[in-house]
């Protein structure tokens, strides 16, 4: 009787542990969905799993094949858990599932019952793993409720909304860097591993463009540095935020260099990643959203559009055309019939927009000037290529700012202008 009281059933709850099963013999039986189910992560922690059934499913048929099993096609005999750690009891027999079930408690040996969780030793969590972390969730007897918690976990691990930082020292004592495209400004645009990675940060260095209100949600621990207010006395600028994510980096810190849009886009992302690479400090690359054409998507028009423009160009327009520094083929582009989006370009649209029809693209081409696109204070401004320098100086428009030149400006519903 005490024996009996001591083994009961009981709403106390279960006492989690992490199962080191390397090597030790595992009993599964049955070879059903709840073993197809349970099999691929007990072979994944190395377990020496017997499967004993007269029938399998194929995948688990499929696992025997490849030897990643032992399987005796046949029915439970008592004394079928010798020499186990750890049982799984999934038979659609009720008679055996019971006699396996007093066998294990007999010899001690833990075990899970697909058929009645009550009576079973042991019970599995509802399991996730994101970045090395592995979730378990154990909620009693309410399996979809385990599920739901577990899903909630790892999706907020992953997109960073649950913050986890590391605090273990990384090894070798040298930190990392991710330079994270950003997107072009509305927080929701930045990309799940981005956020993520801005989640886990012990240092941001931000710059002005980019997801600024993501900053505010980072726990005060971490350090935010306004990449423009870094000073840098005899180093350029772009040298001195170098050092800057070098010295953070050998702090053993996590950095994170947000930018904004890709990294890749005018962002001049290679160039850290090189000083970076020169100093053998790890560096992880996002790519972002670009607001060369998330701003005009943004803004309703399509940079691309069947029977309209089968090409768009990314030009910065940050010098002048008869700049000697400018690297753009002006005349080229005036000479395509596809659509030009044109970054930097605000205080040079007027000195642009006159080189363009000067090589021959007509003056009625539409334009659209696409102001802090993505954000709250997104405006648009239309006009054509005559009219487009006059009017965004009349109209004080300022970067940041997106202009697109062709004939996708008018391809959307008017509401959108
Ligand atoms: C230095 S570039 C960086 C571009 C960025 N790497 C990208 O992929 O979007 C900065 C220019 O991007 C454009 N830009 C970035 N975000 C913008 C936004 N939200 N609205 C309008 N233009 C934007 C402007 O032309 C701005 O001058």
């Amino acid at each position: 009787m005490a024996e009996h009281a001591e083994h009961a059933p009981s709403a106390a709850p279960a006492y989690p542990v992490g199962l080191r099963l390397a090597g030790r013999r595992v009993v599964v039986l049955g070879a059903g969905q709840v073993a197809q189910r349970r099999l691929p992560a007990l072979l994944a922690a190395g377990a020496d799993v017997l499967l004993i059934s007269p029938s399998a499913t194929p995948s688990v048929e499929a696992m025997a094949e490849a030897g990643e099993l032992r399987w005796e096609r046949r029915r439970y005999r008592e004394g079928d858990l010798e020499g186990a750690w750890y049982a799984l009891i999934t038979t659609d027999d009720d008679q055996a599932n019971q006699t396996a079930s007093a066998e294990a408690e007999a010899r001690r040996v833990w075990a899970v019952r697909s058929d009645d969780a009550a009576a079973a030793s042991a019970w599995t969590p509802a399991t996730g793993r994101s970045e090395g972390v592995t979730v378990a969730v154990l909620t009693g007897q309410d399996p979809r409720r385990s599920a739901a918690v577990r899903d909630a976990i790892v999706e907020g691990l992953r997109d960073g909304s649950l913050t986890a930082p590391h605090y273990r020292a990384r090894p070798g004592g040298v930190g990392r860097v991710a330079l994270v495209g950003g997107g072009p400004g509305d927080p929701d645009l930045i990309t799940v591993r981005g956020r993520r990675l801005l989640a886990e940060a012990d240092v941001v260095i931000a710059d002005r463009l980019g997801p600024r209100d993501l900053l505010d949600e980072l726990p005060p621990h971490v350090q935010v540095i306004d990449a423009a207010k870094i000073p840098y006395g005899r180093f350029m600028a772009q040298e001195a935020i170098n050092n800057a994510l070098i010295e953070h980096a050998r702090a053993g810190k996590a950095v994170v260099r947000l930018k904004g849009g890709d990294p890749y886009v005018f962002g001049r992302g290679m160039e850290e990643a090189q000083a970076l690479a020169e100093q053998g400090i790890p560096c992880t690359v996002v790519p972002g959203i670009s607001s060369s054409v998330s701003v005009p998507g943004a803004a309703g028009i399509p940079v691309t559009h069947r029977g309209v423009s089968h090409e768009f160009t990314v030009v910065s327009g940050h010098v002048p055309p008869d700049d000697p520094r400018s690297l753009v083929d002006w005349q080229a582009l005036a000479a395509l019939r596809g659509t030009l989006v044109l970054l930097m370009s605000v205080a040079n649209i007027g000195a642009i927009a006159a080189t363009l029809i000067r090589h021959g693209r007509s003056a009625g081409t539409p334009v659209a000037v696409i102001q802090e696109g993505t954000t709250a204070a997104q405006r648009r401004l239309d006009a054509t290529l005559e009219t487009v320098g006059e009017r965004v100086a009349a109209e004080g428009i300022r970067p940041p700012a997106v202009i697109v030149i062709g004939d996708v400006v008018t391809v959307g519903p008017e509401t959108g202008r």
